[in-house]
């Protein structure tokens, strides 16, 4: 092993340029030679492959994105465009990847591992910290600072105009964003698609809490719940007599600049997943729990996650 590529797959997180940055430094720190694969396997089908230099990733440090770009390649599920990615990494003389991105991006390189022998090491990689077997996914600190910013600002308009607010969250079908995000910013109400709910169960509460003076309402809800979220707020406006808003927060959870602490796990995160190839582990995920990083199998990281919801409990 001398050559030695990294690729981001998948959604894009903040925290991957701090990753992209340190690669370069830590694989020549270790006499590998470092190489990007931009826009994620369709660069490695189409041959989008090069050396990286310190001079690549100068600056990038406090980008969010990626600067390498990332896919959701479908042409990757093909044999035919894999062996092409083949014989392209072999022109470079490169037998190992180093991946950021969700189970789904771990699960192409799984089969291209079986196809043809390429390793790699996997870090988890997503905004909806949905992967299971690790308690963190990079990117979701930075996505949880620019929800805490922009719902601490709904909250100005909120409670100056008497409203409730209605804020949705991403996560595809997962409701750890909008799970923490009610926690942290004491909303009154958090509908994620984990539990069942049923709005007359707040009827009467929200409806005492107005008599007593409450005069704005925060209800942070998962885009994976079953209901529209300007369903929720006509629920706002018809049952609790509230005007109401909603706000989708959309694409800006996904970007921005990456915190203090996804630039530090980047750089952990791509400490642990070189050394695993220097340490000949051919396929092994990286994941971090309260035990600490320890790398796991293809098999334990594309089982189905389960989030705790114990923690909504404290609401
Ligand atoms: O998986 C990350 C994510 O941002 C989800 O939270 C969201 O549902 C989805 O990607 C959005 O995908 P796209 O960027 O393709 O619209």
């Amino acid at each position: 092993m001398k050559n030695i590529a990294i690729m981001c797959s998948g959604g894009d997180v903040s925290g991957m340029n701090p990753a992209l940055k340190h690669f370069v430094e830590y694989a020549k720190k270790n006499n590998l030679i470092p190489y990007f694969v931009n826009k994620g396997y369709e660069g490695l089908i189409d041959n989008d492959i090069y050396e990286a230099t310190y001079k690549d990733v100068a600056g990038i440090i406090t980008r969010g994105g990626t600067k390498i770009g990332s896919s959701r390649s479908k042409r990757f599920l093909d044999y035919k465009y894999r062996e092409i990615a083949k014989n392209n990494l072999d022109a470079l003389n490169i037998d190992s990847i180093v991946v950021l991105g969700g189970d789904g991006s771990f699960r192409g390189l799984h089969q291209f591992y079986k196809d043809f022998g390429v390793r790699f090491s996997g870090i988890p990689s997503t905004i909806d910290n949905d992967i299971h077997g690790t308690d963190y996914c990079l990117g979701v600190d930075t996505a949880l600072n620019i929800i805490k910013t922009s719902i601490d600002a709904i909250r100005d308009t909120a409670s100056s105009f008497r409203r409730a607010f209605v804020v949705e969250t991403m996560g595809r079908d997962c409701g750890y964003l909008a799970m923490i995000t009610a926690l942290t910013s004491g909303a009154e109400m958090c509908l994620i698609p984990e539990i069942e709910y049923n709005l007359d169960d707040y009827e009467a509460k929200f409806k005492e809490d107005v008599k007593n003076g409450r005069d704005y309402f925060l209800a942070i809800v998962a885009e994976g719940i079953k209901e529209d979220s300007s369903e929720i707020s006509k629920w706002f406006e018809e049952k609790i007599g509230m005007e109401s808003r909603v706000s989708v927060l959309g694409h800006i959870q996904r970007g921005g600049n990456p915190s203090i602490y996804d630039r530090l796990m980047a750089y952990k995160f791509v400490n642990q997943a070189v050394d695993a190839l220097l340490n000949g582990r051919d396929e092994s995920i990286v994941c971090y729990t309260q035990k600490g990083f320890e790398y796991k199998s293809i098999d334990e990281v594309t089982k189905p996650y389960k989030l705790d919801t114990s923690l909504l409990n404290t609401l």
